[in-house]
Formats: C-alpha cells, structure tokens, sequence
C-alpha cells in the first residue's frame, strides 16, 4: 500500500518536473525579450526589472511604455505603500502624489499673499505660482470671465485636519478618492490652487466658461489641470477640474500638448 502510494507521488513528481520544464524555459525567454525592449527607454531603471517583469505579467495588455512609467511611479503597489520623501530639486517641479510626500515641517520659503482681486479670502502661494495666477485670472477678467482662488497654500497641519474630517464624514477609502493625506498633498508645495467662479460651486466649475477657458489657456500661465477625468488610474483622485499645479509654461505647455499626467512627465523627463 505505502510501496504503491509511494509510485504515485514519484510519478506526479516527475510530471511536475516535466511540466516546470517546459515552462520555466519559454517565460525565461519572454522575459529576456521584454527586457531588451524595456532597456530601449532613457526611463528604464535597472533596480526597477524585476518589478517590469512581474507587472507586465498581470497586465499584458500594457504597452512597454506603460510598463515602464506605471512602475515608476509606484503604481505597481497599492496607493500609500512604498512611499518616500519627495526630493526637490528644483522647488517649482515638486512631485507630490501618493508615492511622494512632504515631511510635516516643510513649508515653501517664499508665500506671498495672492492679490484680492483674483482670491475670495486671504491665500498664499510661492511668489512665482501667485504672480502666474494674478496673470491668468487678470486676462480671463478681460473676456468677462472670473476665476478666483479659493484654497491655495495649506499646511501639513490644515491638511490633516481637513483629511481627517472627510473620513469621519465619508470613511477613508471614498476620502481618499478626493482628499490628500497629510503631507501628501499638492497644496502643501504653495504651488497648487483650487479656483472658482464664484457664482456655482467650485464642484461643478467644469460647467462654466471660465473652466472652458482655462482649459485652453491654463498651460500659457505655467498652470497645468492636475487631476484630470481620463487619468484617475494614474493621478488616483478623482476627477477635479478646479484644482491647478503651477509648473512653469515650458512644462505646462508639453503636458497640456501631450495630454499626460505630471506624475508621467515627471519619471520620464524629471527624474534623472
Ligand atoms: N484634493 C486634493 C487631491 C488634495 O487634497 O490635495
Ligand atoms: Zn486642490
């Protein structure tokens, strides 16, 4: 009886053997061919090969290019997982997502208050974000259009506050679908800014002219719309059309010509 037991797990051994040998050469071989197409992008990084390959598995559907700028920016995990301090390199290009952060005592050097004309209460953003803005909302005031800011520069602490009310009111997974978790947000860099039209609610700002006008001239200003409706799988907020990153008008301008992310650009053209 333990003799015949004994035969059959032999012979199921050397079917598995069989089997692992037949398969283990042909993804070997996969792999060495995507690997070589991986190593074609400027954005490829070794460290990252193994984590290329694995999610190239489970969505085969992705191009390489996908391949490699999902797992770049850390979406290859959950949100919140694997995350590390942001590195500034130049303060204006700060990459603030869920894989990126800002530590509690960070706070821009240079907040100035935005002009009254152009905020419904008093707002700060980085000198150069706020002169951008006082710009747009001047010209936009010129075709009867009224953009004004309504939250801008936040602190770690505001932020907090304002995350942890949304989850007592929501819980935290549809919190997290529309708010940034303390030292996670954009607003926090003083570069970001949410805007209004002051007649609807800034919710439903992609129903007025000004966000029509905007979305054709934002990037003129250095503004980029940072959370956009076809890009929630990246940005992983939801769709906001009021909220506006300041990154420079060369920057703005590529990512509004090429309908890409920040976080995209970012690990293609800014992480070196
Ligand atoms: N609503 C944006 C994502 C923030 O909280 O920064
Ligand atoms: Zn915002």
């Amino acid at each position: 009886m333990n003799k015949k037991l004994l035969l059959v797990y032999l012979i199921i051994l050397i079917i598995l053997i069989i089997i692992a040998q037949l398969i283990i050469p042909k993804q070997n071989k996969e792999n060495n061919l995507v690997t070589e197409q991986l190593k074609k992008f400027s954005y490829y990084k070794k460290e990252n090969l193994s984590r290329y390959l694995s999610y190239k598995q489970l969505n085969n559907n992705l191009s390489i290019n996908e391949i490699i700028t999902n797992v770049n920016i850390g979406l290859d995990n959950p949100y919140y997982t694997n995350i590390k301090e942001t590195t500034i390199k130049d303060p204006i290009l700060i990459l603030v997502n869920k894989y990126n952060y800002l530590k509690d005592n960070y706070i821009p050097s240079n907040l100035e208050t935005i002009n009254e004309k152009y905020s419904t209460s008093q707002l700060k953003l980085v000198l150069e974000a706020k002169l951008a803005f006082e710009q747009l909302s001047e010209e936009a005031s010129k075709h009867n259009l009224n953009i004004k800011a309504m939250s801008a520069y936040r602190s770690y602490t505001y932020q907090e506050t304002l995350y942890n009310r949304y989850v007592q009111k929501d819980g935290s997974i549809k919190a997290d679908t529309y708010s940034a978790r303390p030292g996670h947000s954009e607003h926090q860099t003083g570069l970001a800014v949410d805007v209004h039209n002051t007649v609807l609610p800034y919710t439903s700002f992609d129903k007025t002219n000004e966000f029509t006008w905007m979305k054709e001239n934002a990037h003129k200003y250095g503004f980029i719309l940072r959370y956009p409706k076809d890009k929630t799988n990246i940005t992983g907020y939801d769709y906001e059309p009021w909220h506006y990153r300041y990154i420079g008008i060369e920057h703005a301008t590529y990512i509004y010509e090429n309908n890409i992310t920040f976080d995209e650009y970012y690990i293609k053209y800014l992480d070196k």
